[in-house]
């Protein structure tokens, strides 16, 4: 049995303010909630004044990204251990922002990954392929092609602790969502090809989030799906209200 993971991305959004007011909000509307792991994700700037304040609430820290080397000359960087120093518990690694404007490769994102878990910091690696890739039939080429070289070198003790996000690059920030069944044949096919490199009781353990414009209208279809175990989501986590109604939706007793 998986736990419900909902996790919002704040992406470059929320000044020191903004950020404690949402967190606050969220942190309210979370009390009751038993069964749904909750993480946010904001900006750098203001993850030590979100780390205060959520602790000892059922919410987690997640940053944007992480760097691969421990400290030095890496301007505009942030190594692992100072994410720790904040609290972080997670790392979103790989989102396809980073990919498509800052040149991260399978490579780097599997830099990434394996540093993230040798301090504890539990990976949410991102794959997903874009519109022209669906369009052609490749779909599940980019995807294993992503998966499989973020996790090169990632072993049986690693991938215990790490978290997939299926994000198709066509439905983040566009309104656009995949269809349950959509998401859900690619998010099997993730499964699948966790069974086949590290073995079924193992992939039966992992937790794939699905990301792409989830919002409270279209979280229970999604999140009913055998396959989805949460979301990674952007816009409507900006809104503590949004993304409340969200976690509601994976509280429901039947998922
Ligand atoms: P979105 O973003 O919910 O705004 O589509 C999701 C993401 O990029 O993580």
């Amino acid at each position: 049995m998986r736990t419900p993971l909902i996790a919002g991305n704040w992406k470059m959004n929320n000044s020191v303010g903004e950020s404690t007011e949402l967190v606050e909000g969220i942190k309210k509307g979370a009390e009751g909630v038993k069964k749904t792991d909750i993480v946010v994700a904001p900006p750098f700037t203001a993850l030590h004044a979100v780390s205060c304040l959520i602790n000892g609430s059922p919410i987690s820290l997640s940053s944007q990204n992480v760097f691969w080397e421990e400290k030095g000359a890496y301007t505009g960087e942030v190594s692992p251990a100072m994410l720790k120093d904040v609290d972080c518990k997670y790392a979103i690694i790989g989102h396809s922002e980073r990919r498509q404007y800052f040149g991260e490769t399978d490579e780097t994102v599997n830099k990434r990954a394996k540093v993230a878990l040798s301090h504890d910091l539990i990976p949410i690696l991102c794959v997903g392929e874009t519109l022209e890739e669906r369009e052609s039939d490749k779909t599940f080429d980019v995807v294993q092609t992503q998966l499989k070289g973020g996790l090169q070198g990632i072993d049986a003790e690693g991938i215990q602790k790490l978290v997939v996000a299926y994000e198709p690059v066509w439905a983040i920030g566009t309104g656009k969502t995949a269809t349950p069944e959509q998401a859900e044949e690619v998010h099997q096919f993730i499964r699948g090809q966790l069974k086949g490199l590290y073995g079924e009781e193992q992939s039966e353990q992992n937790r794939i989030l699905y990301g792409g414009s989830m919002n409270p209208g279209n979280a229970s279809d999604l999140l009913s799906q055998p396959n989805i175990d949460g979301g990674l989501v952007g816009g409507a986590s900006l809104k503590a209200d949004s993304f409340l109604a969200i976690i509601m939706a994976a509280e429901k007793p039947s998922l």
